[in-house]
């Protein structure tokens, strides 16, 4: 069974209390199943016709074209456990193993964060960098479900990328996305941050590293609930992981090699602080689509070790 397969199973204990399933029409399982989500979700009637689309392996569009067909009772029960799930709040990339990112449909499961729309901001910097005509090395630092380093991959079919996770778990998920993606120019490796890349020197590091503080309300939140929390807190100052990567990415990158990483929309300076009293160059503060403060990059341009940074 595949990581994904695994938790988009309609578990036995997940209730069929809806009250929404076996016998009724599509387009009226549809408006009842809004109806429920209203209130823990904003986009409830996505989220219903996602579900069901997942349940009948139908595309949204397709969906709507069948509003008149009754559900039958395996169809109705499955859809009817999701929607318990959704209503306690699990995420619906959780409830159907799947989140596109890049263009990419990837497999998730709930040992890996569920990309961000945002990380594509990072993507975009990265390419940037890695120009298609020339053989290049990149490294990408904890990444889960492999969204960085697959798009990467994806777009620079000449760069050979290294993928590391401290969890075996999510390793076990990005490798089998890059197998169904058939993208063979990524390796994987199991580590802590910088320690999967010895003896290496490289163009490009990326890592979107957690960032949330230990004790962060947020955690309650959004279905954060359900993600692994080594893939979210990074310590007391939420700041931990960040400085770790951002020290130690110094030394394996060529002189002229660039780290890319993305941070919380609060910490900003203090990211390009470390930049700077690491010794990079042209360090560069990127912001989302929201325009809030993303990511930060710099560069390499010195031979010579430079200074500790101070913690
Ligand atoms: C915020 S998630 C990012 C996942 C993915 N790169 C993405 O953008 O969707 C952070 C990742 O860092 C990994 N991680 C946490 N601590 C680590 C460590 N000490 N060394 C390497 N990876 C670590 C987590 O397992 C998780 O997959």
């Amino acid at each position: 069974m595949s990581p994904a397969t695994e938790d988009t199973e309609c578990r036995p204990d997940s209730g069929t209390d809806t009250g929404i399933g076996t016998g009724i029409k599509i387009g009226h399982a549809l408006r009842d199943a809004r109806t429920l989500l209203r209130d823990i979700s904003t986009t409830p009637q996505l989220d219903a016709e996602i579900l069901l689309g997942h349940v009948l392996k139908a595309t949204r569009s397709r969906l709507r074209t069948r509003l008149d067909e009754h559900l039958d009772a395996d169809h109705g029960q499955r859809f009817s456990a999701l929607l318990a799930r959704r209503v306690r709040g699990e995420p619906i990339a959780h409830l159907t193993g799947e989140r596109e990112f890049w263009s990419l449909p990837l497999h998730v499961t709930r040992d890996t964060l569920i990309p961000r729309p945002e990380t594509e901001h990072l993507v975009e910097v990265a390419l940037v960098h890695l120009t298609p005509d020339r053989d290049l090395r990149a490294a990408d630092l904890g990444t889960g479900s492999g969204a960085i380093a697959l798009a990467l991959a994806k777009e620079r079919p000449r760069c050979r990328i290294l993928a590391s996770d401290i969890s075996q778990a999510a390793l076990a998920v990005a490798r089998d996305n890059a197998r169904r993606l058939g993208l063979a120019n990524v390796e994987f490796r199991h580590g802590h941050w910088c320690s999967t890349l010895s003896g290496e020197a490289f163009d490009l590091i990326t890592s979107n590293p957690p960032y949330v503080r230990r004790g962060d309300a947020r955690m309650k939140q959004d279905g954060l609930q359900f993600e692994p929390e080594l893939a979210l807190i990074a310590g007391e100052s939420g700041l931990e992981s960040l400085h770790t990567v951002i020290t130690q990415a110094w030394r394996y990158l060529r002189v002229g090699g660039m780290l890319v990483v993305e941070h919380g929309f609060d910490q900003a300076q203090t990211v390009f602080d470390l930049f700077a009293s690491c010794g990079y160059d042209d360090i560069t503060a990127y912001k989302d689509l929201a325009g809030l403060p993303r990511g930060v990059f710099g560069r390499r341009s010195s031979p010579y070790t430079v200074r500790a940074a101070p913690r």
